[in-house]
């Protein structure tokens, strides 16, 4: 390029080379930097070259000697595409009859001790074929890029023996190559205990040891997770995990403090967690360990809602700490059978009195570093992926607002407008 040539000349061959611009719209950048409430651009423009974010600002400073394809906005919010940073979209069968047995009076831990819970979905996902898994979950998954879900989190766990956890992440890789969106996947082999073991500790064993490198080798999961709780795995197993993890090159996320305190977050935090996830009984030291270590707390007021929990996640002490907070749809069959993340953000207003800036932020920029893709994704930056979303709104508040609407106009995804 014309490095020599003076500034004219390096402006006019970047700017010839924009593919595309949306002008006439308002944008809700996320991004830190800017100070405005959504960190707002009105009246501006945003300009897209090959899959990044070439130029952003007020329409009236946009430069006119482009030869890009011109979209006029008329008006509409744009958002960065939204995040599902905690997902379990990836299962067979479903649980509606222990639904309908709830509502009978049966509780969680009685239907687990007649073969239900988790254990009936590790029974329907070992028996689902890879084809079988990989088209409910699209279905699944079509909902949510409906909304403008341009980025998802999904983790294995429903198979809990080789084969079958391989396939779910296998499963999980392929809906991020084959449609428009990017998938982190996250093995989550010490969800419960497979029926084939009566020792916790043996189990664990077998993940750490034998799957971990495994799925590692394979490319598998970008992640590992664990269900650390007084019905699943105690803080010394899922430090074994940790361990693993770490000396595999995982990143690692958590289920914690979710139905009781057991300390796992400080835990999590103290190997590096990027996330840990639930936190309804997260205490003040546990807060102040993730505050430390950086790790983002996923809230999951989809569980909170559908499991009728009534102990709150410390939402004042983690806002008060600057813990970053996420939003997340939590997606599985048993404790969140949801397919919105819209939804997900009036909850954790109404329910967990989050503003609606902040739970905009949570699905966008902090759910983003929940995955470690805070250099790439979550804000409307030059430089970054060009994903992001038009919505028929009158402000970025209303996303939060609404039940049950979805005013995602256009999806835009690696600069490319994808249709609804
Ligand atoms: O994130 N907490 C653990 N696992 C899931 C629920 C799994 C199920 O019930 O199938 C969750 O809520
Ligand atoms: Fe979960």
């Amino acid at each position: 390029m014309a490095q020599d040539s003076g500034n004219a000349t390096i402006d006019l061959v970047t700017v010839n080379r924009w593919t595309h611009i949306w002008h006439n719209v308002q944008l809700a950048t996320m991004a830190e930097q800017n100070p405005a409430p959504y960190g707002a651009i009105e009246n501006a423009a945003i300009a897209v070259e090959g899959d990044r974010i070439a130029w952003l600002g007020a329409a009236a400073d946009l430069p006119t000697d482009h030869r890009a394809t011109l979209h006029d906005g008329q008006g509409l919010w744009i958002t960065p595409g939204l995040i599902d940073c905690h997902t379990h979209l990836v299962y067979g069968g479903n649980r509606s009859q222990e639904f309908e047995l709830r509502l009978t009076g049966v509780s969680y831990d009685e239907i687990a001790r007649r073969g239900g819970g988790i254990v009936a979905t590790v029974d329907a996902t070992r028996k689902a074929s890879e084809e079988s898994l990989y088209q409910s979950a699209a279905k699944r998954l079509s909902s949510f890029l409906n909304e403008g879900v341009t980025g998802i989190e999904i983790k294995s766990g429903y198979g809990l023996d080789r084969d079958t956890e391989l396939k779910m992440l296998k499963v999980a890789r392929r809906l991020g190559d084959e449609k428009p969106v990017d998938v982190a996947t996250t093995f989550l082999g010490a969800h419960a205990l497979p029926p084939e073991y009566t020792d916790k500790d043996a189990y664990i064993d077998w993940v750490a040891d034998t799957m971990i490198p495994d799925v590692v080798k394979k490319g598998h999961a970008d992640a590992v997770d664990v269900f650390c709780e007084g019905i699943a795995f105690n803080t010394d197993q899922c430090e074994r995990i940790f361990k693993a993890a770490t000396e595999h090159g995982l990143s690692i996320k958590a289920h914690v403090e979710q139905l009781s305190n057991l300390g796992g977050a400080a835990l999590a935090a103290s190997y590096g967690a990027i996330s840990v996830d639930h936190l309804e009984y997260l205490d003040a030291a546990g807060v102040e360990a993730i505050k430390k270590s950086g790790t983002v707390a996923v809230l999951l007021p989809g569980a909170f809602y559908f499991l009728r929990e009534t102990q709150l996640p410390p939402v004042d002490r983690l806002r008060s700490a600057q813990v970053p907070i996420a939003i997340a749809s939590d997606a599985n069959p048993g404790s969140s059978p949801t397919c919105s993340l819209l939804l997900m953000l009036n909850m954790a207003c109404t329910l967990f009195r989050l503003t609606p800036e902040e739970s905009l932020r949570g699905v966008t920029r902090h759910a983003a570093q929940a995955l470690g893709w805070e250099k790439r994704l979550g804000t409307l930056e030059v430089g970054k992926q060009a994903d992001f979303v038009l919505w028929d709104v009158s402000s970025p508040g209303e996303l939060s607002y609404a039940i049950g609407a979805n005013p995602c106009v256009d999806v835009i995804k690696n600069g490319r407008i994808v249709s609804r």
